[in-house]
């Protein structure tokens, strides 16, 4: 099987490269924005004409949520256009595609874990720029599986995970919101999910949606107070509310993702948030 991924040096794809060795059957072709711009048509076209992929897994986008409501354009184009030129391709060139989407798609005005079917209604430009990047796909309808996934964070890049980390070890205390809750997922666990998947040789017909996160649920305040006992620091963390940390963009306050219909479909042994945490605080230390 010939899998291309986009986006590869950001934290999905390195974590997926990170992981190739265990599917040596796979072969892969890792691409980010200088070998392969998913916002050029033409070039997407000739790359997939070259190298024939039979699955796209597609880890590229704009995540930068609060400067996403500075720059909807870029967001929109990167998150939105391109996924349909990929959906358009995918049709056209029959690849499976696997897209990567996100809990911010909710408004989190619920208090009950969300479901695929459930209405999705963004509060922030990201959040719409990635809805609209899904009703692209499904406007095209290509073969594609759609992950919605959370809070992610990894050994890569820049991520909350990392950042508290580091502001841990320089601070005493911490002043992080509590009243925002969702799953933190370790980006190592969604990337063992997709390429179990492939591995599975899953073909859907048309375009299905998933939820995968980490089990459980915590607030921004209880991710952060988890690190800091974990790597045993000694900083105190205490819990504000959104309104005292103001940022650009909203956050849904409840983003919690059913993964029933993504248990049933593949496997039903997804890690615990806070085990995959410590993995991941243990690789970086
Ligand atoms: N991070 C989260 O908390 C989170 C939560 C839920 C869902 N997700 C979704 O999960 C997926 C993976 O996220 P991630 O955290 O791994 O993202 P990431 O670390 O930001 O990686 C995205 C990669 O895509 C690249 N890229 C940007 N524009 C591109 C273009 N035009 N052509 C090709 N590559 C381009 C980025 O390059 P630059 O760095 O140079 O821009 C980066 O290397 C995304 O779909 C994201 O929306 C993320």
């Amino acid at each position: 099987m010939k899998i291309l991924v986009t986006g590869s040096d950001g934290q999905l794809g390195r974590s997926i490269q990170q992981r190739i060795s265990l599917y040596p059957d796979f072969s892969f072709d890792f691409t980010d924005i200088d070998q392969l711009d998913i916002t050029d048509y033409a070039a997407i076209k000739s790359h997939i004409e070259n190298t024939k992929p039979d699955v796209i897994v597609h880890c590229a986008a704009y995540t930068a949520v609060d400067k996403a409501e500075e720059e909807k354009e870029r967001a929109h184009l990167i998150n939105a256009t391109a996924v349909g030129y990929l959906a358009q391709l995918a049709l056209e060139y029959k690849i499976l595609l696997i897209h990567i989407s996100t809990d911010f798609v909710f408004d989190g005005f619920s208090n009950k874990a969300y479901i695929e079917e459930d209405s999705a209604q963004p509060i922030s430009i990201y959040g719409k720029s990635k809805l609209a990047g899904e009703e692209a796909i499904i406007k095209n309808g290509p073969n594609a599986i759609i992950i919605r996934t959370s809070w992610l964070y990894s050994e890569y890049g820049h991520n909350f995970a990392k950042t508290i980390l580091r502001l841990a070890a320089e601070r005493p205390e911490l002043k992080i919101v509590s009243d925002q809750i969702g799953t933190p997922t370790y980006a190592g666990d969604l990337a063992d999910a997709i390429l179990k998947i492939l591995n599975l040789n899953y073909r859907p017909n048309g375009v299905q949606i998933f939820h995968y996160s980490n089990e459980g649920m915590a607030s921004w305040y209880d991710f952060a107070k988890e690190i800091v006992e974990i790597k045993k620091l000694a900083c105190i963390v205490h819990p504000i509310k959104t309104e005292e940390y103001p940022l650009p963009a909203s956050r849904p306050a409840y983003s919690v993702m059913n993964k029933e219909k993504f248990k049933r479909y593949f496997f039903s042994e997804i890690p615990e948030w806070k085990k995959s945490l410590k993995i991941c605080l243990e690789n970086l230390s």
